[in-house]
């Protein structure tokens, strides 16, 4: 398949054109590079041996976009592009809702137009809310706490409602759980910019001695050692799932929703232990004040992914640890570089 993966130059969408140009598809990426490396195209290609198309532009533009189905002719979409800072969505909600869903919108009505009929979304266990119990399956009630997660429940809904409305339209809304990790050469991984928001990054700063110690966000949840509970997933896991999703989507028609993670939960203690033993080094931690919005637990039942894709996570916490450490002090962010 030709497949246009919107967003391809991210931290997903970069292992997901990995995947994709393994299995002999053709990959055009389409990045405003907001929040990208204009390398990453070329690492991409380093990795594999086959280069993906790009096209910088932002997926408001109408005209770019036109352009690119008009050139290229796609048979799918994988559609990463996005804003993803929950914080962020707080202080700046128009722009999260223009991004996330007008140019989702955008989107649809250009597949439309040139009779591209499947759909990949990357949508997110944040649409889980606060959630009842755990494992969370899919059937699990939806709400959001903030812009960003909004904007993930309301892409999924049109997403559906054009499905509805289009029984051509093949198109299913994957809910990753906590995507950590980066590619096992280490020349792909996740760049935040400024203070990283999320916990595996701000540890592999903190293990390569950029910062003193990690804020651990709360030990008295009802949790076994008291600290948050999260299901982590390698990124590379990740994209072997997309690849077997857009492969079968026609079969996969009946579903909304898949969830991808592993069904195992880990306490932020377990990930700052097991970060030190991989890189040997000491990782500072203090007890601070819950995080707010922050859950107790979050982890997911995978049996869906399981038996309808036969995809199953195959890389534990030790080797998201390993690959996450790789990638922090080969991309020039430690102290030694492999
Ligand atoms: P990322 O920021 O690394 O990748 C997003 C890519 O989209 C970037 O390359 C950015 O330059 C591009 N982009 C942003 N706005 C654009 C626009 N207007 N036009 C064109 N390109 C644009 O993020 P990621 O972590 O790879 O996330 C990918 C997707 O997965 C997002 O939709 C995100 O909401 C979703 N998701 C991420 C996580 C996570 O923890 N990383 C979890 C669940 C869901
Ligand atoms: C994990 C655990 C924190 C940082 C977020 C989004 C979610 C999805 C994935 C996009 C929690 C604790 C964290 C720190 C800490 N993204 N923590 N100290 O919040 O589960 O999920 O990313 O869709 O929508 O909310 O991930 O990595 O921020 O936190 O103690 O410095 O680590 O409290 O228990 P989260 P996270």
């Amino acid at each position: 398949m030709r497949v246009l993966v919107t967003g391809g130059a991210g931290y997903i969408g970069s292992h997901v054109c990995v995947e994709l140009l393994n299995a002999g598809h053709e990959v055009i990426i389409f990045d405003s590079f907001i929040n990208s490396d204009l390398g990453v195209p070329d690492r991409i290609s380093s990795i594999v041996g086959k280069s993906p198309l790009t096209v910088k532009a932002d997926l408001r533009d109408r005209a770019a976009l036109d352009d690119c189905f008009s050139t290229h002719r796609p048979d799918a979409v994988i559609h990463f592009a996005a804003l993803k800072s929950i914080g962020e969505s707080v202080t700046n909600p128009l722009s999260y809702y223009d991004v996330n869903v007008v140019g989702t919108i955008d989107l649809l009505g250009c597949m439309k137009r040139y009779d591209c009929n499947l759909l990949v979304f990357s949508s997110s266990a944040t649409v889980y809310g606060q959630p009842e119990s755990c494992p969370i399956d899919e059937q699990a009630p939806v709400s959001a706490t903030n812009p960003y997660g909004r904007t993930k429940l309301f892409v999924e809904q049109i997403i559906n409602d054009a499905k509805v409305a289009d029984p051509r339209l093949f198109a299913i809304n994957l809910r990753y759980f906590n995507p950590v990790g980066a590619h096992q050469s280490g020349l792909i991984g996740e760049s935040p910019s400024g203070t990283p928001n999320n916990l595996v990054p701000f540890v592999a700063q903190v293990a390569a001695g950029l910062r003193p110690r990690v804020s651990v966000f709360g030990d008295d949840y009802a949790t076994p050692d008291g600290t948050g509970v999260r299901d982590y997933i390698h990124v590379s896991d990740l994209a072997t799932a997309h690849v077997l999703a857009l492969e079968q989507l026609p079969q996969l028609s009946d579903l909304q929703a898949m969830n991808l993670g592993t069904g195992r939960g880990h306490s932020v203690l377990e990930v700052i232990a097991t970060f030190a033993d991989i890189s040997g080094r000491p990782i500072e931690y203090q007890i601070a004040q819950r995080r707010p919005g922050d859950v107790a637990e979050c982890w997911a039942d995978p049996m869906l992914a399981l038996t309808r894709l036969g995809w199953r996570a195959r890389f534990d916490l030790e080797q998201m640890c390993k690959d996450a450490w790789r990638w922090q002090l080969g991309s020039g962010n430690g102290e030694e570089r492999t």
